[in-house]
């Protein structure tokens, strides 16, 4: 077995890497070693690795600047992942794409079936839907479409409200979170669980769907994710004063790009083909930030 992990320096992938089973043979590149602009390149280079799996954790993820580059966003997370797919089909290899919640608008009051329609309300899950619907037509490639991805690594909410708390409360200004988009967290380390029983695990790369939904069990808005972010670094001593944390409406705080208000995903079907135990966001928030801690 050998894996090519795409997008190396991504949240994602350094989760990946970090909980590798021993005795895998994984090759990561990064943008600058295999990038989705200079796809002769990357064939090349994907032809001589000749990989038995691919995981495309590498992906245009700026949601707001998307809308100002529909055509750079089309080619990273549609035509290229696409042309790698096709690629890795002739090779006998199974191609793993990662997808978004944000594929749908949002309108629905109950979780997401991966079969609802699609529908999405900006360029970025635009971009993402038009990658599922080319990938769709090649039997090598298994889709994962998750929520509100976090990790200890780079850039995401949890790391920018742990950023904020101690900020905002030397500062005596309350902290104001959007209460009004609701779906899931999702921790890195439980959707990473998910990629690596597809691949050890003919039997669950058979039986999933062809589109998978992922998130950690439960739901949140925004503004209970903060909350609780807030509640267990309180508790771990990684900040000693707590701000106040507001609920706010979305249009009081405007974005360039619209964000679905509902985009709870339905993950039973992949659920039981995989049998990955899904805990409560919370329990994986814990953990996270745990090992959050033991990075300062
Ligand atoms: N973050 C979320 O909340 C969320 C929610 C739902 C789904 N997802 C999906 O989950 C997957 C992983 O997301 P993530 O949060 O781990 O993303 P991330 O941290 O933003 O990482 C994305 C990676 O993609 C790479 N990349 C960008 N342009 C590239 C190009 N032209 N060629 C090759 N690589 C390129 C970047 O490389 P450089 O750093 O070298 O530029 C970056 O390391 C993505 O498919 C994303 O759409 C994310």
């Amino acid at each position: 077995m050998k894996i090519l992990l795409l997008g190396a320096n991504g949240q994602l992938a350094k989760t990946i890497k970090e909980t590798k089973p021993k005795d895998i043979n994984l090759i990561s590149f990064s943008s600058s070693e295999f990038n989705f602009l200079d796809m002769q390149r990357s064939i090349k280079n994907l032809e001589n690795i000749n990989p038995t799996h691919i995981i495309n954790a590498a992906a245009y993820t700026n949601v707001d600047k998307a809308e100002s580059e529909k055509e750079l966003a089309e080619r990273i997370n549609a035509y290229a992942p696409f042309e790698i797919a096709s690629s890795a089909a002739s090779l006998e290899c199974k191609f793993i794409q990662i997808s978004t919640d944000f594929v749908f608008n949002g309108s629905q009051c109950y979780p997401y079936k991966p079969k609802d329609i699609v529908s999405p309300l900006g360029i970025y899950g635009e971009s993402k839907a038009l990658g599922e619907k080319l990938l769709l037509k090649l039997n090598n490639s298994k889709i994962i479409r998750t929520s509100w991805l976090y990790s200890p690594f780079g850039k995401n909410f949890c790391l920018t409200i742990l950023n904020l708390l101690e900020k905002n409360a030397k500062n005596n200004i309350p902290l104001k979170i959007v209460s009004d988009q609701v779906s899931c967290p999702t921790s890195t380390y439980s959707l990473s669980r998910l990629c690596w029983e597809l691949i050890l695990n003919k039997e669950s790369f058979v039986k999933t769907p062809k589109i998978n939904h992922w998130s950690d069990a439960g739901i949140a808005s925004w503004y209970d994710f903060a909350v609780g972010i807030a509640q267990v670094a309180f508790r771990e001593g990684i900040i000693n004063s707590l701000p106040e944390i507001v609920p706010i409406k979305s249009k009081e705080f405007p974005s360039i790009a619209q964000r679905p208000n509902f985009s709870l995903l339905d993950c039973e079907d992949t659920c039981k083909a995989s049998k990955v135990k899904r805990e409560h966001w919370s329990f994986e928030l814990s953990k996270v930030i745990t090992k959050i801690k033991s990075r300062l």
